[in-house]
């Protein structure tokens, strides 16, 4: 059976004896810094009319080194605003952001991002769009060629190394921003909505891809999904998001046996609990969105 990482979860250490301390104050070995942790995040986005939008509020969440964590919520909850958070390529307006106990203030190469648009460069062949987060972080030349070698095989697109991205189909080029975002090697993987654009076939294959690989590199996962049965098959937990503002209304726990199917009957039952849930937020949304449109 797969399962979180846990090992690779740093501990707090105390400070040495001194003897200007009388009574030294150890956090007990047992406490596990979260690798990701959001403290009462909040964040308002100026919009086009000047106003004040309340995207996210107070938003409190831990994530276990080595965990996969599935967000789902209603469009336009903040989803991606709170994986931009993570990322750090946006402030939060309060609250904190922390990797690894410390505070996240932008981008760093222990995360990474992968979009729905994927970002891969069409000028670039596979190995060359591999290559080039490496290249970007100074890593010498033979070092490159051995873990593009490692994440083409790891990804089933060796044969594929010189081809061009407008060469590749939907779920290879789903695999080549895998490949690329892993040989940077980040701790946390954010993706959002990944494999949204997939047939249902091609994003079997890259589920059980996914699944395999996280489990072989003991990598943090925070999956953004519209798919609630997505979420079911590859998370450890499922935090729910509600209707804007975005707060975390619930969390659930997957504990079903890996590997998962989308059409499993249990799969379907624990989807079917979140769903309900969800539905009265997706519910809130469509009347906001009804409302809008009568006020014009
Ligand atoms: N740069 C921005 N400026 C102003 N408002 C923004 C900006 N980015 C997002 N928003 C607003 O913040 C809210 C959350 O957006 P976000 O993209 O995070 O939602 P989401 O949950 O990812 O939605 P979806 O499921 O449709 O992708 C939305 O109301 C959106 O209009
Ligand atoms: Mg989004």
């Amino acid at each position: 059976m797969i399962g979180p990482a846990s090992g690779r979860a740093s501990l707090h250490h105390g400070k040495p004896y001194s003897p200007v301390t009388t009574v030294p104050r150890r956090p007990p070995a047992d406490v596990i810094v979260p690798k990701v942790a959001l403290d009462s995040i909040s964040l308002s986005y100026k919009t086009t009319s000047g106003e004040r939008l309340l995207a996210l509020d107070n938003i409190s969440l831990e994530v276990k080194a080595g965990e996969f964590l599935c967000i789902v919520g209603p469009s336009g909850c903040g989803k991606s605003t709170l994986l931009h958070l993570i990322a750090g390529l946006h402030p939060q307006t309060s609250g904190n952001v922390f990797v690894d106990g410390t505070p996240v203030n932008g981008p760093g190469t222990d995360r990474i991002l992968i979009f729905q648009e994927l970002g891969l460069f069409p000028w670039l062949t596979v190995g060359g769009n591999i290559e080039f987060g490496m290249k970007m972080k100074n890593i010498g030349k033979a070092e490159r060629e051995e873990k593009v070698q490692y994440y083409l095989r790891l990804v089933h697109l060796s044969k594929f190394r010189d081809s061009y991205i407008h060469q590749l189909s939907g779920g290879m080029r789903q695999r080549v921003a895998l490949a690329r975002a892993l040989a940077t090697d980040p701790d946390v993987l954010l993706m959002d909505e990944p494999f949204a654009a997939l047939d249902a076939q091609t994003r079997d294959l890259l589920h059980d891809e996914l699944e395999r690989i996280w489990a072989e590199t003991g990598r943090t996962i925070i999956f953004v999904t519209h798919n609630v049965r997505e979420a079911v098959r590859l998370g450890d937990r499922v935090a729910l998001l509600t209707f804007r503002p975005g707060q975390v209304k619930q969390e659930f726990p997957v504990n079903l046996p890996r590997p998962r199917h989308m059409e499993q009957p249990d799969v379907a039952r624990t989807a079917g609990t979140i769903l309900d849930c969800l539905r009265t937020e997706i519910n809130k949304s469509l009347e906001a969105e009804y409302a809008d449109e009568k006020n014009r």
